[in-house]
């Protein structure tokens, strides 16, 4: 089974979220902009994906990534020197070295160790997975688990097919030790050809592949496939392990990538409407960044009760997806 759980004795000895951030660029971008430059239009975009703008960001991302570090450290209660360990999950930003959480660190005043992860879209629970098992070792009492996106400097702004899909964001969660079990999903099937983005090989005289930098590049119709079975199998099978009903799960947090894809596992989990938030029409769809944007969302608007069950799932790159079943 893909399915990890701790050992029966661990169970309410786990991980809890404490507090949660996030930070969003200020410049909207509306779906009629893309008709000035590209052959597209709002009606295409907003019923093929449910979005109607994204926020693109101008400055550079650590800065929006320290603004929503701190905000999910003022939720919690704590101040930057409480921190432990830092995991950022990152695909892209300006720096390939340090990692962005180094950089984050610095700004936000903390002095903890600092380690970023590449799990694509799925890197926000990966991350947590990480989190979780750091807190069962012991080796750490408070984590930020940081996610800090911007596939708008990864995309191609001359392909409609992709560019119309993304936008950038940082959203984070400060997880404590204690609290109730969590349960992961983790899952890749190996496969470039889907989805990809190339870096630039650089200048070396030695190089012979030939390879040069190459955007975002997405077979939208395949991955659509994989996201809609893999989330659906990845939360039936959590919740499966856990004995959780399905209809006891308060809710159903996915990666905000497209709102057929929600829709497509909604209806194979039968499950309402409205356990299924949504704001990828505000924000697109922001990489990993989506899942802890959401959950900030229903946090600071008073939507979850501690005891919640909550589960989140998202997939993209790799292919990967990842899947959580956790207790607010
Ligand atoms: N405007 C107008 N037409 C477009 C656009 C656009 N923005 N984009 C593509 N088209 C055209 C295509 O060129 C194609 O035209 P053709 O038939 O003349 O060749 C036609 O629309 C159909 O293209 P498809 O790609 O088959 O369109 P589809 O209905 O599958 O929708 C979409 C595309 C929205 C990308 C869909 O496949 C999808 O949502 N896939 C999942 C992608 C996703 O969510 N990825 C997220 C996970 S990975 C990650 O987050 C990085």
């Amino acid at each position: 089974t893909r399915v990890r759980s701790s050992a029966a004795s661990d169970v309410y000895k786990s991980q809890r979220i404490i507090g949660t951030g996030s930070a969003v660029p200020d410049f909207i971008v509306k779906n009629e902009a893309f008709e000035t430059f590209l052959d597209t239009s709002d009606e295409w975009i907003t019923t093929r994906t449910g979005i109607h703008e994204r926020r693109i960001h101008e400055g550079n991302l650590e800065q929006l990534a320290a603004i929503a570090a701190k905000r999910a450290l003022e939720d919690a209660g704590l101040l930057p020197c409480d921190i432990d360990f830092i995991i950022c999950s990152n695909v892209y930003s300006r720096f390939m070295t340090p990692a962005l959480s180094c950089v984050v660190q610095g700004l936000i005043g903390a002095g903890c160790p600092c380690l970023d992860i590449n799990g694509a879209c799925a890197g926000f629970i990966y991350a947590l997975e990480m989190a979780n098992a750091y807190l069962k070792h012991g080796s750490y009492k408070n984590i930020l688990v940081l996610s800090a996106e911007e596939p708008s400097r990864m995309a191609d702004w001359t392909d409609r097919s992709t560019c119309v899909l993304f936008g950038d964001a940082a959203a984070a969660a400060v997880v404590t030790s204690g609290g109730f079990e969590c349960l992961f999903s983790m899952h890749t099937e190996s496969n470039v050809e889907f989805l990809h983005a190339y870096n630039s090989p650089g200048n070396c005289p030695f190089e012979r592949t030939g390879r040069k930098h190459e955007a975002v590049y997405m077979n939208g119709r395949e991955v659509y496939k994989f996201a809609v079975n893999a989330a659906t199998n990845d939360i039936i099978a959590l919740c499966s392990n856990a004995g959780v009903e399905l209809c006891k799960v308060d809710w159903f947090i996915l990666h905000q990538a497209n709102l057929r894809i929600l829709d497509a596992v909604r209806a194979r989990l039968t499950q309402p409407k409205e356990k299924f938030p949504h704001n990828m029409e505000r924000f697109g769809n922001t990489s990993s960044a989506g899942v802890p944007l959401m959950l900030d969302q229903l946090n600071r608007d008073g939507a979850l009760n501690r005891g919640d069950v909550i589960a989140m799932s998202a997939f993209g790159a790799g292919l990967t997806t990842g899947a959580c079943l956790m207790r607010w």
